[in-house]
């Protein structure tokens, strides 16, 4: 296959993907797909190969580019764990093609000049990266930052910054949409453990997350932004989440591993049981999305405690595996990993196959089986705590803007 990505945008390139079956609206149809100029322009049967590229989909899905909503690609002081460019190749080999970066950096996320310069290291990357700005006493300079990036972020799982803060934060929120300080409406992501809790109960005891998230829930309105809940861990969280004006995401290592299936099994949430595990795939049409919560550590660190897994390269064909699985339909996979983090982070022409939508696809060999191995990672941490998982399912190509950045299982 002919590949032309150069690490420069060419967005004059056109693109067809021919031979493939192609999710529109809520069903696959055999189209072919055309692009040019970085969107999608054709979808119809047979078109002609007169691009300057084509890609040969047979046998294959064509899904709408895959979005994490939730991940750490660190960079800046932390470039020796993961960096815009390597965690974005990581994204690309997963299927993926827009991640949300979350502000634990080092610097944090915190300040103007820190999202300037986080934002500057995203053109060097091979997919679509949008900023989380971090809230912590940092009020005037949300001000300065409120433009920049796609939503806010809020830990409250310390002491220091737990249900006080949260609700001053809400209230900031609120007052500077009101008075015209803040221009628009963005979601506010909420790491929901609470600190308090933490300190008396142990972050162990289920009840940390449970009573975060029913604070959150009584508070949501305050803000006059949408609130969303990161990584919920537990089943009781997805259902105080369906009651309320929440949305919820869960991550795949919630999903398949309960406490001790690892041996450095350190990520905070921590893993539950294996009840409440399955009672969470039980709950799975009270959560909203699915994201991979990639925190790159090298294994020393790791080894030293260090919460947190990579997952861009597992999240995808995990999913499909249980896809194939009969554990969810594939129309559920696309609502939790495209449809919808399109609408919640409010991310326009994107999550769905439509003419005039950006053309970011990533095509599916359902058929195809292989074993997850950290060693054919392209993201800097070569681990995974799914080793030699065997999975049937993966993506073997991601369309970016129309440049193809993953082509045949192999990222350019
Ligand atoms: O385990 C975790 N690791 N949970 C978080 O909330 C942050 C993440 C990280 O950045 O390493
Ligand atoms: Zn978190
Ligand atoms: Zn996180």
């Amino acid at each position: 296959m002919k590949i032309w990505w150069d690490g420069n945008i060419n967005i004059n390139m056109e693109l067809k993907i021919k031979n493939g079956k192609v999710y529109q609206k809520n069903r696959f149809v055999a189209a072919d797909i055309g692009i040019e100029k970085g969107r999608i322009t054709k979808l119809k049967k047979n078109l002609p190969r007169d691009s300057d590229e084509v890609i040969n989909a047979k046998g294959k899905y064509i899904i709408p580019g895959i979005i994490d909503a939730h991940v750490h690609l660190r960079d800046l002081e932390q470039s020796y764990k993961e960096t815009f460019v390597t965690g974005a190749k990581a994204a690309a080999h997963g299927g993926i093609s827009t991640v949300l970066c979350m502000p634990n950096t080092l610097p944090p996320a915190t300040t103007f000049n820190v999202i300037k310069k986080l934002n500057e290291r995203k053109k060097d990357a091979c997919v679509n990266i949008e900023l989380f700005g971090g809230v912590e006493n940092n009020f005037s300079e949300i001000l300065r930052f409120g433009d920049f990036v796609r939503g806010y972020k809020i830990y409250m799982d310390t002491k220091s910054f737990s249900r006080n803060s949260l609700n001053e934060s809400f209230n900031f929120f609120r007052e500077n949409y009101e008075n015209k300080k803040l221009k628009l409406v963005k979601p506010i992501a909420v790491h929901a453990e609470d600190g308090e809790l933490i300190e008396k109960f142990g972050r162990e005891n289920k009840i940390c997350e449970i009573e975060a998230i029913k604070f959150v829930s009584g508070l949501a309105g305050k803000s006059g932004f949408p609130v969303h809940v990161c990584h919920i861990s537990t089943p009781e969280g997805a259902e105080t989440v369906k009651k309320s004006d929440l949305t919820c995401e869960v991550t795949p290592h919630h999903l398949f591993l309960s406490k001790g299936d690892y041996e450095y099994d350190n990520v905070n949430p921590p893993l539950r049981t294996k009840h409440d595990r399955l009672k969470l795939w039980e709950n799975l049409n009270k959560i909203d999305i699915i994201a991979s919560d990639h925190a790159p550590h090298t294994l020393e660190e790791k080894e030293q405690g260090a919460s947190g897994f990579p997952g861009l390269e597992t999240m995808l064909p995990l999913m499909l595996d249980s896809v194939n699985k009969g554990r969810l339909t594939i129309r559920r996979l696309i609502e939790m990993m495209c449809e919808r983090p399109a609408e919640i982070f409010n991310l326009k022409n994107k999550g769905k196959i439509e003419i005039g939508f950006d053309a970011d696809l990533t095509i599916v060999d359902m058929k195809r089986q292989v074993k997850l191995l950290g060693d054919n990672f392209c993201g800097k941490q070569k681990w995974t705590p799914f080793e030699g998982w065997k999975v049937k399912g993966i993506p073997t190509d991601t369309v970016v803007g129309g440049k193809v950045v993953m082509g045949d299982g192999e990222v350019v």
